[in-house]
């Protein structure tokens, strides 16, 4: 395995239509390896084949629990509730951009050996799926962002998330979920569970975690941050 080099923008390479495929050979299997190796050690949730100068239908997701490859991936289905959040892409470092999503994904896509599989994702997945299937359309995310945050928003930004967690009603009104190249993810939530569930996720992935909250479960965080 072998760490690849990844394309910024600038670099046509981004802007074409990757083409599918067609080999389920040795050479697919170490692209994919590559790829895996090179989204972490760079702390990103997802990398695509032009991203490290390869035009064909390639992707990789940090789903969390396991690494997801999709080969000559799908949309099968979106649905029509919408997530609006913060989003940045390895090809932009230091750049992050407001982003209305589908809240909910279907996808198919191959393996390494040409197997198709179904994949579902919501939240932070469903966007990933969505964002990197753009890239091997030549597609990045800052064609459709509401707004770019300027440098002073994002240092304000990442100065609330040194701590482990914060409220904000100004910021729960303006985002809803948004999350940082992985290595700290800040999620919205409105229950409870959303919020025991996002724990867990952010401890197995060894990531910060910040809240921005719903006052009626403020209530439970002590408790939900010893458990
Ligand atoms: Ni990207």
């Amino acid at each position: 395995m072998a760490l690849r080099k990844i394309v910024t923008v600038g670099d046509p390479i981004l802007t074409k239509v990757c083409r599918p495929v067609t080999k389920f050979d040795q050479k697919l299997a170490i692209l994919i390896e590559d790829m895996i190796e090179t989204m972490h050690d760079a702390n990103g949730v997802g990398l695509a084949g032009p991203q490290v100068g390869i035009l064909r239908r390639v992707v990789v997701v940090d789903a969390g629990d396991e690494d997801i490859e999709l080969v000559n991936p799908e949309v099968v289905e979106v649905s029509e509730e919408t997530q609006t959040g913060l989003e940045g892409c390895l090809s932009l470092p230091g750049k992050y951009g407001i982003v209305t999503r589908p809240e909910h994904v279907v996808i198919r896509a191959q393996d390494r050996n040409g197997d198709w599989y179904e994949y579902e994702g919501d939240e932070i997945l469903a966007r990933c799926f969505l964002h990197e299937i753009d890239h091997l359309d030549g597609h990045m995310y800052t064609e459709i962002a509401e707004k770019m945050l300027t440098p002073e928003e994002l240092a304000s930004l990442r100065e609330r998330c040194g701590a482990a967690v914060f409220f904000s009603e100004e910021l729960c009104a303006n985002y809803f979920s948004y999350t940082a190249q992985g290595r700290a993810h800040f999620v919205l939530f409105d229950t409870a569970e959303t919020l025991r569930r996002k724990l867990r996720l952010g401890r197995e992935r060894g990531m910060e975690t910040a809240f921005l909250m719903y006052p009626e479960v403020s209530d439970l965080l002590p408790e939900l941050l010893n458990a």
